[in-house]
């Protein structure tokens, strides 16, 4: 059985004590709602992450980061460390989002590095992979993806790489509100398993968690949730107001 997971990704949004107030309602709901076999992970920005820890129950929520250096340590001014999230307390923390490639230039090598140094500290990667549009008009995105996914994450060992949540982000849908339709993400999906059974084997495919993200909400959760091959969310407008989110955990 897969880990389903239900990821909030804050981006850079909320003073502190807004963010704690959002983690502790997150907290109060989950801590009365069956999440077996489930998981709720806060990918909260980095000022947040020690006062965050304290107001939520590691049993179903885990907080994550959404970045880490590609360094271990050193002369690397403004940078955090994968070692430092780890010492917060921290599981998880998000790698190569499309806005990390896109503003901050971050390239499939750095990204690899990355994820490196995240699995050596002990933090779950969430993988983020995903097309543009003017990829997907020239039906180049399953070559975008697997590329991605290939520069990444295939060298790792088995043990590692099913250590690693993979995110279909497809970038024409993240903060647009025209998210992939569910046979869009299936597809998608469906390939990557594909795509990481020809690599490995069909059991790691199939062991690993694959979630969607793009325009995600409480309206469309439950028919991207219900396919087959995704198994949760990487929210982030969405996973901004309490009453939201938790519409969006139900349809887990
Ligand atoms: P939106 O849910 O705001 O489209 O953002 C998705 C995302 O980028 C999550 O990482």
């Amino acid at each position: 059985m897969r880990l389903k997971i239900v990821a909030a990704n804050w981006k850079m949004n909320t003073r502190i004590e807004e963010g704690i107030i959002l983690a502790q309602k997150i907290n109060n709901f989950v801590e009365t709602y069956p999440l077996e076999g489930k998981r709720i992970v806060l990918c909260v920005p980095f000022t947040h992450i020690t006062e965050a820890i304290k107001v939520v129950n590691y049993k179903y929520i885990s907080i994550g980061a959404q970045n880490c250096a590609q360094w271990e340590k050193g002369a690397y001014t403004g940078e955090v460390s994968a070692e430092m999230i780890a010492s917060t307390g921290a599981h998880y923390v998000i790698i190569g989002h499309s806005e990390r490639r896109k503003y901050f230039g971050e390239s499939d090598e750095v990204l690899k590095n990355k994820v490196n140094i995240s699995l050596k500290n002990a933090l779950r990667p969430i993988f983020c992979v995903g097309e543009t549009l003017e990829e997907r008009e020239k039906s180049l995105q399953y070559k975008v993806v697997k590329a991605q996914i290939e520069n990444a994450l295939f060298h790792l060992d088995e043990d590692f790489l099913l250590k690693v949540v993979i995110a279909y982000e497809p970038v024409w849908a993240i903060g647009t509100g025209v998210n992939a339709t569910p046979e869009q993400a299936q597809e998608m999906h469906a390939y990557i398993r594909n795509v990481i059974s020809e690599k490995y084997s069909e059991y790691i495919a199939d062991s690993i968690t694959i979630l969607y993200g793009g325009s995600c909400n409480s309206t469309n959760a439950k028919d991207l949730f219900s396919q087959k091959d995704v198994d949760g969310g990487l929210i982030g407008g969405a996973s901004l107001k309490a009453d939201e989110f938790i519409e969006i955990i139900k349809c887990l």
